[in-house]
């Protein structure tokens, strides 16, 4: 019996030994792939920035949509600039002393030996625009919007990324306080309209020669209390002192009390020019709230500077997270770029911060559009002949979804309900055979058999009428 013997010899013993030994083989198998697959690095996203998946388009075109039809409504013409222009351009606008230029701006010398920059802002290419196009020349004022990409190479946060995306509008060529009025309620109008509850925080920095009085007041102030600073603020003391106001750190904000306040050495003209803003403001009745402190974080602005931030529900209350959108008057900024004295206005608003406190807020946001129709088909016949249904719907006008990639009809019915269809269409042997084809009411789920040749008056007359 030997046979037996050589059974009984397999015991727990040899049998753990086989187990260990294939699972040595296993291993070995294993370690080659695992090899292989860390050979192949999967290029990753870089930080601070993000791709916008099918599922988040619905927040990007709610948005988008609401800038197009405010854009119409108060009459802004759309405009697109390029991404990339010369470093110069925003050195010269935003300032070199400024945390954009300084920290802020992805910039490089291409091919060519030029320094170019990623825009991290829009105003100072559209006053470059203005010039390179003699805009001046059309009626004043000009006013654009735009919507697109910027960049800053910042420390990434909920809400703060290195490619954001703003939406903004900008009025060249008017003075009048008006203007920076409307430009306020339309910003205020944009974020009511989407669902949120804004406040607007307002202030004005007066013209440059009131604003350098006021900086040696400000600085004056500040040194006698410099051992009160952070670092960050005993550097800003010579090189930005406007800045010293926007400090977060709680010591230099009790600092900040007893400061200066910069509407207290404004200009005549600024102060009228601002007690006309809020006028206006009241007048349609647009709340705000003025906020001395508010300098913003770029050298272009004159006169009226304000943000918007996000509202706490209920309790009437500015949370102290990040603004949406800020803005002001530049009347110098297409001077300072070699075109006319051209007075201007205007704000951007934060796409992703926006779409953060839709989420937050559980803002209910349009769905994509469903199709009326989905063409469902079985076998290869009924395959062809669904291809070429396909595009006669197309066609027609009519929204038409397929499922040429699936091989079963419950698949396809599937995805018919997942997309929300309206009617079924279905193709299957038989139907191509007899010249049929069945129509579907996913609603109630009535199948009817209609002549191949009437599909899309049955249709039609189904969806329409
Ligand atoms: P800003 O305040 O620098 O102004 O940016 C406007 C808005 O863009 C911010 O309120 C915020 O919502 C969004 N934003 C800025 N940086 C980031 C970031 N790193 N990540 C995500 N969102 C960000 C300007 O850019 C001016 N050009 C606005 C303007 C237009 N002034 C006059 N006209």
């Amino acid at each position: 019996m030997p046979r037996k013997a050589k059974t009984k010899t397999v015991g727990k013993k040899t049998a753990k030994k086989k187990a260990s030994t294939k699972k040595k083989t296993e291993k070995k198998i294993e370690e080659p792939k695992a090899e292989k697959k860390s050979r192949i690095r999967t290029p990753q996203l870089l930080r601070g920035m993000k791709d916008i998946l099918p599922g988040e388009q619905k927040y990007w075109n709610y948005i988008k949509s609401k800038a197009e039809g405010l854009a119409w409504g108060y009459g802004y013409k759309r405009i697109d600039t390029p991404v990339l222009e010369e470093t110069d351009l925003f050195i010269r606008t935003i300032g070199k002393q400024t945390d954009i230029v300084e920290k802020e701006m992805f910039s490089f010398t291409d091919q060519g030996g030029d320094n170019v920059t990623l825009r991290p802002e829009m105003t100072a290419p559209i006053a470059r625009a203005y010039i390179e196009h003699g805009m001046i020349n059309l009626p004043q004022p000009v006013k654009l919007y735009y919507e697109g990409p910027m960049f800053r190479y910042d420390r990434p946060q909920a809400g703060r990324l290195r490619q954001f995306h703003q939406v903004g509008f900008e009025v060249l060529g008017d003075s009048r306080p008006v203007v920076d009025s409307q430009l306020i309620i339309l910003a205020y109008n944009f974020c009511r309209e989407l669902g949120l509850k804004v406040n607007i925080q307002i202030n004005s920095i007066g013209d440059v020669e009131s604003r350098e009085e006021y900086k040696e007041e400000l600085v004056n102030y500040y040194r006698s209390r410099r051992s009160e600073l952070c670092e960050d603020c005993k550097k800003r003391l010579n090189k930005n002192p406007l800045r010293l106001l926007d400090c977060k750190e709680e010591s230099c904000k009790e600092v900040r009390e007893e400061a200066p306040q910069i509407v207290d050495w404004l200009d005549e003209e600024s102060k009228d020019h601002f007690v006309k803003v809020l006028e206006y403001l009241d007048e349609v009745e647009v709340p705000y709230i003025l906020n001395p402190y508010l300098v913003r974080g770029l050298d272009y602005y004159n006169r009226t500077t304000f943000e918007i931030w996000p509202v706490e529900e209920g309790e009437g209350e500015v949370v102290r997270q990040s603004a949406l959108g800020g803005g002001g008057r530049y009347d110098g900024l297409v001077q300072s770029l070699g075109g006319q004295d051209t007075p201007a206005c205007g704000f951007a608003l934060g796409i992703e911060r926006l779409i953060l406190k839709l989420k937050d807020l559980e803002v209910e946001v349009p769905e994509q559009e469903k199709p009326e129709v989905f063409l469902a088909q079985l076998g290869e016949a009924a395959k062809r002949k669904a291809l070429a249904l396909f595009e006669d719907l197309r066609r027609e006008n009519i929204r038409v979804a397929e499922g040429l990639a699936k091989d079963s009809l419950r698949a396809q019915l599937d995805t018919a309900n997942k997309m929300g269809a309206n009617y079924t269409l279905i193709l299957g042997q038989q139907e191509v055979q007899d010249g049929t084809i069945i129509i579907r009411d996913m609603g109630g789920g009535i199948q009817e058999v209609v002549d191949y040749k009437k599909v899309m008056e049955e249709l039609k007359k189904r969806l329409y009428e």
